[in-house]
Parts: C-alpha cells; structure tokens; sequence
C-alpha cells in the first residue's frame, strides 16, 4: 500500500526520510577503510540521521585477503557503536551486517552458514572485483537463493566490465540478484561512466534500493550538497525503492 500512497500524493523531499533505511555504509571504526575512529564514526552517524535515516544497516566489507572480518569481529564492533549511538543521543537504529566480496572466502561461508544478512528478510549484501566478476559468479548466486538468502549486489553501476551494458545487468536478474544503487553514483561522484550506467538502471527500473555507501566525511558532505541542489529529486519521487520495507 505504501507505493500506491506515493504515487498518489509524491512528497518533494528536502532529505533522505522517505528511505527510512542505508543499508551500505562503512561505520565500524577501523576494520575496513571506513572510518578510522569512533569520533568519525559519530560524526558521520549524526550527519546520515540528519539527512532523514531512521534506520542505519552499516556493512563493513568482508574478503579473504584485504578484510578478514568475522561475524564475531563484526558483531563485537557493532555493540560498542550502538552503545556511542545510544549514549550521543543520536536518534538512529544502528546495526550491522556486512559487504562481502565474492570470493573463495565467501564461497566457505556460505558453506558454514556463517553470514550477516541485512535484515530477517535475508538480503544479504554481496560486491566483486573491480577488475573482472567472479567465475563462480552464478555458482554464488544459486547457491544463496538455495540456502534462502536474497543476493543484493552493492553498486552494479560502479563496475566497468558491466558499464551501459544492459543485457549483462538483465542477466544478473534473471539469476535472481538484486541491485542496490550509490546515491553518489547518481550525483557523478565515481564519473561519467558510472553515472550513466547508474541513470540507465533507474530508468530501466532495475534498482531494487538505494545506499550511501558512505565511508566519510566528505560522502556525507557530498550527498548534502546533492540534496540541496535538487539533483536527487527526481530519483527519489519517481522511482520505488524498497528501503523502507527492510525492517
Ligand atoms: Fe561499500
């Protein structure tokens, strides 16, 4: 029901509120190349909740060689920030689960049943290289859905090998993955290349959610310049995300 309201009565937004949920951020201090401290955390916390997120999913990356994250590591990092969230007075839920790379890492635990999903749902947030996909690829994606998982990958419009190339973007639909699009892609943060490819899969109607995948700062500082210039107005009213049914 919640669509057919919207599109009955489209509200300009002013922030991020009719999202309700980021569901890819890099918020635990230190694991990843997110945010170093937790200082910079709360900082960058304060500024997504004031841009209108109620809801914060933050989804350090996971990868055999550059983050060796466990669900452990992860879960640990997410009590102490809830608790600075909690104690700052920052009025967000915060939680987390991960980004993980498609790789033989994931390829075990997978195996191990050893995952962070999104939410009950059991989206789980996926990525690949930037330099060729995975040739497992399809393997990871039958085997999530058979085990009930519902692949997201994080950024489709931010790998070259798939840049404008819509019968690539098709294919990964059909085999059941979901996309989920950076706002700064949209704003030309990444480039033009990018940018296009993430304008093409708005249009196409294939973005399944929008993310920040902020890291710092200056993400923050970006997609409130974004928000000010009326740039996300359009992305955000005419399209449907399902951001707010990630609960
Ligand atoms: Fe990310």
């Amino acid at each position: 029901m919640q669509w057919i309201t919207r599109l009955l009565s489209p509200v300009k937004p002013a922030d991020f509120s009719v999202l309700q949920t980021d569901l890819h951020s890099h918020l635990l201090p230190g694991i990843d190349d997110g945010v170093p401290t937790l200082d910079e955390a709360l900082e960058l916390i304060e500024a997504l909740a004031q841009m209108g997120y109620q809801r914060l999913i933050t989804t350090p990356h996971v990868s055999g060689e550059r983050y060796p994250n466990t669900s452990a590591t992860i879960r640990e990092k997410e009590s102490a920030v809830r608790e600075a969230v909690r104690k700052a007075g920052i009025p967000v839920e915060f939680r987390a689960a991960a980004e993980y790379m498609l790789d033989e890492n994931f390829g075990r635990l997978l195996r191990e049943n050893d995952l962070l999903p999104l939410d009950e749902q059991g989206h789980i947030l996926v990525e690949m290289s930037f330099l060729h996909p995975p040739l497992a690829l399809h393997k990871y994606l039958f085997e999530l859905q058979s085990k009930g998982y519902k692949p997201v990958l994080a950024h489709p419009e931010r790998y070259p090998f798939y840049h404008l190339k819509l019968e690539e973007y098709q294919a990964l639909k059909q085999a059941g993955c979901l996309f989920q699009i950076n706002i700064l892609s949209i704003t030309g943060h990444y480039g033009p290349d990018v940018q296009q490819s993430a304008l093409l899969l708005l249009k196409q109607g294939m973005a399944d959610f929008l993310g920040t995948d902020a890291h710092r700062m200056r993400h923050a500082l970006t997609l409130q310049a974004a928000l000010r210039s009326g740039h996300l107005e359009k992305p955000l009213t005419r399209h449907l995300f399902h951001n707010s049914a990630m609960s």
